[in-house]
């Protein structure tokens, strides 16, 4: 299984967004990572259907979206119809979380449940099964450009643990904080699926920066 690069979005410049979709397109990365927030879960405001329209018009790779919100249930067939390949939900906002998954995959989506770093991976031995994706949040939800959080490396080796035991078929991903500094360590441990936003859009060459990830993880 190759490692995989999913920059993400938010990182984008929004009044640029073709010209982003399509380097993005034309680079080395693997998927696009798109980060829908409401205000409630998460302390700030993306953006929302419009704007991923938009993008899936443009985007030739697999759409992966990651939903911090409340309620993700009632919007699984909306985001299904707007051209996402893999759909996370977190853990935290989840009451009935198998019924969600379950859903998610009815909806002819990969489904994915995402993790808050307070929230231990013994959580999801239930699911673990039934998942395409685990979402490991190596920073709390809600911005781009923050610090990686040490602990990741340690819910990684669990979590590769808990798919290794239960012979399950689900990947990886690392969300925030992601730079060459501990791409190749986390995938080391476990990961094969690494998001990284201001990252790859903060830097000079954000093609180069994708190919150097591409690079170091494979
Ligand atoms: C954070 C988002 C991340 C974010 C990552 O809530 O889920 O996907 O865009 O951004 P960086 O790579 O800048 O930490
Ligand atoms: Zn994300």
């Amino acid at each position: 299984m190759s490692n995989l690069i999913a920059p993400s979005i938010l990182a984008a410049d929004f009044a640029n967004l073709q010209r982003d979709i399509e380097m993005v397109n034309n680079s080395e990365a693997d998927w696009f990572h798109i980060d829908i927030m409401d205000g409630v879960f998460v302390p700030n405001i993306s953006f929302g259907m419009p704007v991923l329209k938009a993008i899936a018009k443009h985007a030739t790779k697999t759409i992966d979206v990651h939903l911090m919100i409340v309620n993700p249930d009632q919007y699984i067939q909306t985001f299904a119809d707007l051209g996402a390949n893999i759909l996370t939900v977190h853990y935290e906002a989840c009451t009935h979380l198998h019924r969600t998954i379950q859903a998610i995959k009815a909806a002819g989506m990969k489904a994915g449940v995402a993790l808050n770093p307070h929230t231990p991976i013994a959580v999801l031995e239930d699911v673990i099964e039934d998942l395409d994706m685990v979402c490991i949040m190596s920073v709390n939800p809600g911005f781009g450009g923050q610090s990686f959080i040490e602990n990741t490396y340690k819910k990684i080796s669990q979590l590769k643990h808990l798919i290794d035991f239960t012979a399950s078929n689900c990947q990886i991903e690392i969300d925030g904080g992601v730079t060459n500094q501990n791409a190749n360590k986390l995938i080391e441990v476990g990961a094969n699926v690494l998001v990284a936003g201001s990252y790859v859009f903060g830097s000079e060459d954000p093609t180069a920066t994708i190919a150097d990830l591409k690079n170091i993880i494979n």
